[in-house]
């Protein structure tokens, strides 16, 4: 019998693959543009990083983790997002000595034991930023200004920002303990899970997606009503900043986010292009996180975007991979030995060049360089070895040059490279 993957864990097949790879390169050149430095962290980290930093009440520590003890006994959990690895790699390398704003990205994949579904599964690829070091406001519309440009040149333009404030420390707790005497006057209409967790972790309650639940938190108390005077301050600013730069947004005071580092400035970035699985990028401020977890007291501010949604948004745009610039096809043994040789002279100085190894006829040559989508092409047989000249074939308009087999590199590193 033969093993297939594990459920929620897809494999990235050639064809799917240069989607990827554009999405990718892409958040390189833009983030690039914003001084943006590339982080690679492991995959498993102690688990007690993320029940830290996550939230031992959130579902994703609840429940959704991939946690194992290795052959010491050590308990380690495959990382379910980037931003507390990421803060853990930050403190223990002591990037603040190296300047006192960084600004850091990441690409791979994460690890959630959901439900699988379209857009939702249990290995994900996020590409994430991370900002350490600034509680300006400047920066929180500096970051969506960057997801935003990111947005525009992946080309999805189907997409709408949403912005909320969760205020600090100082204000949470007389909102949370608001929402809590809210919610206990109707607990009877909440969901189990919301009467269950209603007191844990109350503004989760507003985020259900039962139906009970939404009806019974029309008129809860509002956080934004609830935020002191520097959240405030700091909230009027950002939206100030995101008008100044022209970046679409609306105001949602009832999305809270499923982790627990989030203070101020969060946001998702939401489509209906995805059923359920509305959030393609999602973030905000975590002004605590680096201290909490030993580190100095710095401020911080992120986002990390969801690749498979990208990828289900991209839909039949999706990007083509490029067709050989040269194929050339061989008759006979000779002939095919030559043309191996051609090849790889090509390939050496940068043409993308391919031939045939299995043996076809000329015929069948012709139809896997159509297949491939070859630039050109070049049919070898023993008259092109005697002579030392062969037809190069322009394939987009049929026309064709005599060329000397020893110029074919030059000829083709002119044209393309
Ligand atoms: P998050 O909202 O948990 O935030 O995830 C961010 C994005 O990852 C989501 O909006 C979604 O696009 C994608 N995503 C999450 N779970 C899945 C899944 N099971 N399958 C497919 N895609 C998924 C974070 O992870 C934070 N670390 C973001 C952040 C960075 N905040 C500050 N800095």
């Amino acid at each position: 019998m033969s093993i297939n993957a594990i459920k929620g864990m897809n494999d990235i097949l050639p064809g799917e693959v240069e989607t990827w790879q554009f999405l990718e390169q892409s958040a390189r050149e833009v983030f690039g543009l914003y001084g943006f430095s590339e982080i690679r962290t492991p995959v498993p980290e102690k688990t007690e990083l993320f029940c830290r930093s996550i939230g031992e009440t959130t579902d994703i520590v609840e429940k959704e983790m991939y946690t194992f003890n290795d052959k010491s006994e050590n308990s380690l959990t495959l990382r379910p997002e980037g931003t507390a690895p990421v803060m853990r790699s930050f403190i223990q390398n002591k990037l603040h000595n190296l300047d006192p704003v960084s600004k850091l990205f990441y690409m791979g994949p994460m690890f959630r034991y959901e439900r699988p579904q379209k857009g939702r599964y249990r290995q994900f690829h996020q590409l994430g930023v991370e900002v350490v070091g600034v509680e300006d406001a400047k920066i929180d519309a500096q970051v969506l200004a960057m997801l935003h440009h990111y947005f525009v040149r992946i080309g999805i333009d189907s997409v709408s920002l949403q912005v909320n404030s969760l205020g600090c420390p100082e204000c949470r707790p007389g909102y949370r303990n608001t929402l809590i005497n809210y919610l206990e006057s109707r607990l009877s209409d909440l969901c189990e899970e919301c009467q269950r967790r209603y007191q844990t972790n109350p503004l989760r309650v507003l985020d259900c997606k039962a139906q009970g639940c939404q009806v019974a938190t029309v008129d809860a108390p509002s956080v934004i009503e609830h935020l002191c005077s520097a959240c405030n301050d700091h909230f009027s600013q950002v939206k100030d900043h995101l008008g100044a730069l022209n970046i679409p947004f609306e105001v949602n005071a009832r999305m809270v986010r499923g982790l627990d580092y989030y203070v101020r400035t969060t946001f998702e970035l939401v489509t209906d292009k995805l059923g359920s699985q509305n959030a393609v990028a999602a973030g905000g401020r975590y002004d605590g996180l680096v201290e909490s977890l030993g580190g100095p007291s710095l401020p911080g501010i992120g986002f990390a975007i969801g690749l498979e949604r990208l990828v289900l948004m991209k839909g039949d745009q999706r990007i083509v991979a490029e067709g050989p610039q040269l194929f050339i096809a061989a008759l006979g043994k000779e002939a095919a030995d030559r043309a191996f040789v051609l090849m790889s002279q090509l390939q050496s100085v940068g043409v993308y060049a391919e031939m045939d190894y299995l043996g076809k006829s000329l015929k069948a040559q012709m139809r896997r360089a159509n297949k491939l989508n070859a630039a050109f092409t070049l049919i070898l047989g023993e008259e092109e070895l005697q002579s030392g000249q062969a037809q190069l074939k322009d394939m987009a308009d049929s026309s064709q040059t005599m060329v000397a087999l020893d110029a074919i590199a030059g000829v083709l590193t002119e044209k393309f490279i």
